[in-house]
Parts: C-alpha cells; sequence; structure tokens
C-alpha cells in the first residue's frame, strides 16, 4: 500500500539525501510534495488495504524511507518497545538471547518478564567485550546488540560479532536507536533485524512514540508483520507523519548535536563537578578504538558521574534553565536526568550517572548552562 513514487534514483544518493528525498509522492501535476496523512479505518473494496489495522499509506512511506536508509523491509509499531516485544514474541519458547546487561531499562524489564515466565533464557553479556559475547554465542538463538547503550555508552564490536554469530547460525538484531542509519548500518553488516525507537532521533523532536523493525529476510518481515497486526501494535497516521516530517532534517540535526557532544563532552572531562564521563568520540574513550573502526560519528548522548554524588546530580539536574530535566533523547532540545531516578535502571548503572541528550542549540549556551547548574551542585 503506497502512494509514494518508486524511486530507484534514490539509492544513488547519499544517506543525508535520502532522509530528504525518500518516500514522496509521485511526480504528477498538482501532487503535494508531501505525502498526505491517510485518516482512515477502512478501505473501498476490492482492493488490497482492506482495514486500517492491517496498512495505512502514510505507514508506508515512512517504511519506505527508513527502508532506504536501513537497506531492509521495515514495519513501523506504535512504540519502540512495542517493536521489542513483536520480535521477542517470535522466538521460540524458551530460546536462548544473549543479551546487553546494561542496555536500555525497559528492553531490560521485557528480557527479564521473559525469563520468569519460561518464554526465553537470557545471557547477560558486557556487550564491549568481544571475548565474553563470543563465549555466550554457541546455543543462542539471538544476539541482542544495543550499541552504543544506553545509558553506559559502551560499544560493541558490531562487524566482528556479526561474522561470529554467523558461523554459529545465531541471529543478530541490532537497537539502532542511538546510532541512527547516518552513523551505522546493521542490516549492511550482515545483521538479520535493525530496530529503532523512532521516538528519538528519527523522529528528532520529542512529540512522538513510535519504533519501527528493518529485515532483508521476507519471511522474517512477514511473521513481524502478523504479530503487528494480530497484537495490534500500530502507529497512529499523524504520529507517523510527523515522524516522517522529523526525519526529513535528520541529516542536519545529528550533525549540529555530535558536534555539540564531542564540544561538551571534552568540556566536561575537566569540569570539577564530574567524576568520569563516558563517550566514545573522547580519543580516552574505552570504546573510542572500536567505535572508530566502523561508526561514522559517535553520536550526540554524553554520560557522566556527578563527583559529589547522587544527591548532588538531582540538584544539577533540576538547576538547569536552557537544558530540561527530562527523561529521553533524541530531541532537538537537550535534556538530561540521573538515569537512576527510575527504579528499573540496571543495577550495574551508577547511581551518580547522568545522561545528557545534546540538542543542536548553540554550544555556548548549553555549556553555561549545565557548568552553573553543575557547579551550583558543589557548593550546596
Ligand atoms: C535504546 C532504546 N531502545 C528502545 C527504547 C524504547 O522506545 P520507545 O520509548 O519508543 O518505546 C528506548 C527508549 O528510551 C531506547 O532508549
Amino acid at each position: 500500500m503506497s502512494a509514494t513514487r518508486d524511486d530507484p534514483h534514490i539509492d544513488s544518493l547519499s544517506l543525508e539525501s535520502r532522509v530528504v528525498a525518500a518516500a514522496r509522492p509521485e511526480r504528477v501535476s498538482d501532487a503535494g510534495v508531501n505525502v498526505p496523512i491517510d485518516l482512515n479505518s477502512t478501505f473501498l473494496a476490492p482492493g488490497e488495504a482492506g482495514y486500517g489495522r492491517f496498512g495505512n499509506s502514510t505507514w508506508s512511506a515512512l517504511e519506505s524511507a527508513i527502508e532506504s536508509l536501513e537497506s531492509g523491509s521495515t514495519l513501523v509499531f506504535s512504540s519502540g518497545i512495542a517493536a521489542i516485544s513483536a520480535l521477542f514474541s517470535i522466538l521460540p519458547r524458551g530460546a536462548v538471547v544473549t543479551a546487553s546487561r546494561n542496555g536500555y531499562s525497559g528492553t531490560m524489564v521485557l528480557l527479564r518478564q521473559a525469563e520468569a515466565s519460561g518464554a526465553l533464557e537470557v545471557r547477560y553479556v558486557d556487550v564491549s567485550n568481544t571475548a565474553e559475547v563470543f563465549a555466550a554465542l554457541p546455543g543462542s538463538t539471538l544476539l541482542w546488540l544495543e550499541s552504543p547503550t544506553n545509558p553506559a555508552l559502551e560499544v560493541a564490536d558490531i562487524p566482528t560479532l556479526i561474522a561470529a554469530a554467523k558461523q554459529l547460525n545465531v541471529g543478530v538484531a541490532v537497537d539502532n536507536t542511538f546510532a541512527t542509519p547516518l552513523v551505522q548500518q546493521p542490516l549492511e553488516m550482515g545483521a538479520d533485524l535493525v530496530m529503532h525507537s523512532l521516538s528519538k532521533y528519527i523522529a528528532g523532536h520529542s512529540d512522538v512514540i513510535l519504533g519501527s523493525i528493518s529485515t532483508k529476510d521476507q519471511a522474517l518481515y512477514q511473521r513481524l508483520a502478523d504479530v503487528r497486526k494480530m497484537n495490534g501494535a500500530i502507529p497512529g497516521p499523524f504520529e507517523v507523519w510527523l515522524a516522517l516530517r522529523g526525519l526529513r532534517t535528520l541529516g542536519v540535526r545529528m550533525e549540529r548535536a555530535q558536534k555539540n557532544a564531542m564540544e561538551l563532552a571534552v568540556r566536561l572531562s575537566s569540569h570539577p563537578a564530574v567524576s568520569q564521563v563516558r563517550y566514545p568520540g573522547l580519543p580516552g574513550d574505552p570504546h573510542h578504538a572500536i567505535a572508530k573502526s566502523f561508526m561514522k560519528g559517535f553520536g550526540a548522548v554524553i554520560s557522566f558521574d556527578h563527583s559529589g554524588g547522587a544527591e548532588a546530580a538531582d540538584q544539577a539536574c533540576a538547576a538547569s534553565k536552557l537544558v530540561a530535566y527530562a527523561t529521553s533523547l533524541g530531541g532537538v532540545e537537550s535534556l538530561w536526568e540521573r538515569r537512576h531516578r527510575w527504579s528499573s535502571e540496571s543495577p550495574t548503572i551508577p547511581v551518580n550517572l547522568i545522561r545528557l541528550s545534546v540538542g543542536i542549540e548553540d554550544v555556548e549556551d548549553i555549556w553555561r548552562d549545565i557548568d552553573q547548574a553543575l557547579r551550583g551542585s558543589l557548593e550546596r
């Protein structure tokens, strides 16, 4: 179901141009340059569309835009966590999943629930420790790689791990939310599935919750499409349209946010209120060399430990005026929070860790704001 033109020319474009040009309407007289919001719960017979839970032309447009970035058939879901749930739900009962010990807290909750119910067996690993992942792979059905991880910013050696998993017939799925397809394309490296919380960088404006899964494997695609249809975790057309609108500026947003993040990571490294900075772009970061070997950037999230402890970290977050004290990431506006304000955060994450999602504001304004907030929190 598609209202967009089938454009073979798109593959000749850079990824930064594809975010702008992909999934546009047919070029006929008086056509709009943007796809419409398809607000229909049902469609006239006879035809393939049928019913609004089965498909929607605005979904198809966003799916085809993501497909042109990730090089895999794509399904959009009502949230990132719905996409992950769909993926875990197609694994055979009792399947072994090797997954990050430090991943996004929602994914960790899902994995622990699946373990408790006997649906899955999970081997938790440090995904940045390649030898540890190798050791866990034999007998696994799926290697679930979140990289960089949220919020520890560990980087997995994705190409090496995919090669090892393939030899053992282990499927690989990558949560590509933090990197975005502009920084790494896991399917092109051989992964079986790539997942996004579109709520973050792809939509980019902190105004929608959406997710996606892409795959080159048509059988997997069909199974996931069936899960979406029958579990009903379908997105709203308006949210999908907003995400497609947000995607158009992904290139410039990422360029600016990553540049800001690099500058802030350097400055935070010598700040008196900071005992450790975690950002793979820093040459001294333990994940820098691996990240540099295959990523086209380092993302725009920085995590750091407040030298004054958890309470001082909370005080700092509450004292910012430009940077919003809020969860989430990937929007145009900078956000920060102490991750352990959520009881679901992994015990392996330090209690004084602040995650800063760097936005596209003037870097000097962001710095002035976080510097005053951090210094104030040391004086109390
Ligand atoms: C890395 C990562 N994956 C998945 C999710 C879940 O996505 P959503 O909030 O869109 O359900 C998040 C949300 O923060 C995330 O950070």
